[in-house]
């Protein structure tokens, strides 16, 4: 049997409402598919410091170290990086601020103003971890 008449017969729906329901589903899909093809191109076509900016947008670092890494009341600007680390060294801070710091008077000094340090961030695969860093390293705006 037709499963619009089908439906039509058991539900009483007129075919217009079960037309319009079943474009409004086409639509729907149709939308959910180009964004999330969007979303896939906005961390693939550019420098692999776009997919870092994903991950620290992600983690939401942003929240204290303010949306283009300016700082906020929360923590300092995340300017000058390269000067002060590598990939290797901030790689190992991101996954343990506290023993890190233990070790740098700079750092002492520069979590001094803010009521809650750096937090360790252990939930990210390698390859993440990989592009945040490389992100946080590549010169920015408030640099
Ligand atoms: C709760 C607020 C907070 C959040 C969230 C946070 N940070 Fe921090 N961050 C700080 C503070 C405070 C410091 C100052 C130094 C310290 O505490 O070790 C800092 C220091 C840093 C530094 C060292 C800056 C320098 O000049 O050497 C880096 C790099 C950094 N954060 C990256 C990140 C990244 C990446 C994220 C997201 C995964 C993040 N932070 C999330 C508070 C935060």
């Amino acid at each position: 049997m037709d499963p619009l008449a089908f439906i039509r017969r058991h539900r009483g729906y007129s075919t217009t409402t079960i037309l319009v329901c079943l474009a409004g589903v086409v639509v729907g899909a149709t939308f959910i598919a180009c964004s999330a093809e969007r979303n896939f191109q906005d961390t693939q076509d550019g420098s692999p410091s776009q997919a870092g900016h994903s991950v620290y947008v992600e983690l939401k670092c942003g929240r204290c170290h303010g949306e283009v890494l300016e700082g906020t009341r929360a923590a300092p600007p995340l300017s000058k990086l390269a000067s002060h680390w590598d990939q290797v060294s901030l790689t190992d801070y991101i996954l343990d601020p506290d023993k890190v710091r233990a070790k740098s008077q700079r750092l002492v000094l520069l979590s001094e103003p803010y009521a809650v340090g750096m937090a360790a961030i252990r939930t990210l695969e390698d390859q993440e971890l990989d592009s945040l860093v490389g992100f946080l390293l590549t010169p920015n705006e408030v640099d």
